[in-house]
């Protein structure tokens, strides 16, 4: 199993290599936020404080979303997340 750490409260979850970030938080009281949810507005930008190399490398498409977000190195998009080991994140202010 894959340990998500959230950050924002300290919450963790428990979840199977390939489980995408955007289920994890759809079916658990977690603290992040979503809006589109595939990929275009950026609201769940995050950044990984731990574990980056325990997720899918970003697609060019999400890269082109991220920048248009933040200038935050490393930071991803939380819909576009497949977990494959332990992180923790935080929300992109
Ligand atoms: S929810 Fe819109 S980019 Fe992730």
């Amino acid at each position: 199993m894959a340990k998500v750490t959230f950050l924002a409260n300290g919450a963790t979850f428990e979840v199977a290599p390939g489980t995408s970030f955007l289920d994890l938080c759809q079916t658990h009281d977690t603290p992040h936020d979503f809006g589109c949810t595939v990929g275009s507005c950026g609201t769940c930008c995050l950044t990984l404080e731990s574990g980056a190399a325990n997720v899918d490398p970003a697609s060019a498409d999400e890269l082109e979303t991220v920048e248009m977000r933040t200038s935050v190195r490393g930071a991803r998009l939380g819909c576009q997340l497949i977990v494959r080991g332990d992180i923790s994140v935080k929300p992109v202010d």
